[in-house]
């Protein structure tokens, strides 16, 4: 399974100098839960933003298309979406998280099977916004909005599949019930 995990905010903003424009525990926790014991791939400027330490516990793989990029033990560097996809095909028991930011989402447009989105209640001040998804093959499956004493951090869960995949819409449906 191959899925798109990313928060926005009501205007589609992602990010701010690199790092995220809000602190939102509850996301974090969920970013977790998904990307736990999985393949996480994300681009070179949002691994900087996070201090260039790969997360524990999960596959970090960095996009660069730098030749020479080079990164701490724990973090396989690739240079093309295609390189990427043939390395997760080798362990077809694990997920392939895309997790970011705006310029790999486009790399991956078109491929995945599944897109976790958190949508922030607010709008926020930041630079980089997500790129333009097409929604029409996927069904939202499951939606759960957890409120915040701060609206603007008043947030809900999305989970998209693809309306094709009906193996795999009752498996999102049975992870979330
Ligand atoms: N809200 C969210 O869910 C979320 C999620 C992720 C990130 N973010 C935020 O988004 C911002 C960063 O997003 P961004 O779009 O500016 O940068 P990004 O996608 O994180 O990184 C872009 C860089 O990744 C490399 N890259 C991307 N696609 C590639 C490909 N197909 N092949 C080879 N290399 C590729 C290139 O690195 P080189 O320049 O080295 O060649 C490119 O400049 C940050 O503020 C971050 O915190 C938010």
């Amino acid at each position: 399974m191959i899925s798109f995990l990313w928060a926005q905010d009501q205007h589609g903003l992602i990010g701010k100098d690199g790092t995220l424009p809000w602190h939102l525990p509850d996301d974090l926790h969920f970013f977790k839960s998904v990307t736990i014991n999985q393949i996480m791939v994300m681009g070179r400027k949002t691994f900087e933003g996070m201090g260039k330490k790969p997360l524990p516990n999960r596959t970090n793989i960095v996009l660069t298309h730098q030749p020479e990029y080079s990164a701490d033990d724990g973090v396989i560097v690739y240079h093309s979406a295609e390189s990427v996809l043939d390395y997760a095909a080798s362990f077809p028991d694990k997920n392939l998280v895309i997790v970011g930011g705006a310029h790999v989402f486009a790399s991956f447009k078109g491929i995945p099977d599944v897109l976790y989105v958190t949508r922030l209640a607010g709008s926020f001040e930041g630079d980089t916004y997500m790129t333009d998804i097409d929604f029409e093959p996927f069904d939202l499956i499951t939606s759960r909005t957890v409120e915040n004493d701060d609206p603007a951090l008043t947030h809900t869960f999305e989970a998209w599949v693809r309306r094709d995949n009906h193996d795999l819409i009752e498996q999102i449906k049975r992870d979330n019930a």
